[in-house]
């Protein structure tokens, strides 16, 4: 069993994740339809990967005998004026999603309940690669974007991201 306190923070860190999953679905829609279809692919993934992230959390929840909240989704709302400005969006999103997973790790050391600080490493370890890989992009689009033909290979390089199950 976990504390009603672990029990909120987690309901409401489902939220994010699907959230994300939303966010990241939308961004894979507005790619598709400049015909970007390599950044439609990579949201696409990511969109399937933070649906993972977020069922995790469901069946840690249920498995440890506490209760599923399911709040609202959010609209997702992003500026959609080139791949770089999205992907800085992308790279502030993620900043925010690695502040609450430490909130919440935070909140597990002060109630001393070592499973889910245990439990929530995975995640911490996740934001750390989601970040690197985001500003891996946004490197590439700042030296090469400007030209055409570069966003051209980028695009192409972004087609081949092939979703994974996380190794949870
Ligand atoms: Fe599940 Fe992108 O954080």
């Amino acid at each position: 069993m976990i504390s009603d306190k672990i029990r909120d923070i987690l309901n409401e860190q489902i939220n994010k994740e699907f959230y994300s999953a939303y966010l990241y679905l939308s961004m894979s829609a507005y790619f598709s339809e400049i015909g970007m279809y390599g950044f439609s692919n990579w949201t696409k993934v990511q969109s399937k990967e933070e649906i993972d992230h977020g069922m995790i959390l469901f069946e840690y929840v249920l498995g440890r005998n506490s209760q599923i909240h399911l709040g609202q989704i959010s609209t997702p709302n992003f500026d959609m004026n080139s791949p770089l400005e999205v992907f800085e969006q992308i790279y502030q999103h993620e900043r925010s999603i690695t502040s609450a997973i430490d909130a919440v790790a935070n909140m597990t050391e002060g109630e001393c309940d070592l499973a889910t600080r245990n439990f929530i490493d995975w995640y911490l370890n996740e934001q750390i690669e989601e970040e690197a890989a985001v500003l891996r992009i946004i490197s590439k689009l700042k030296t090469f974007g400007s030209e055409k033909s570069a966003l051209y290979l980028i695009d192409k390089e972004l087609s081949q991201r092939e979703y994974e199950s996380p190794s949870y």
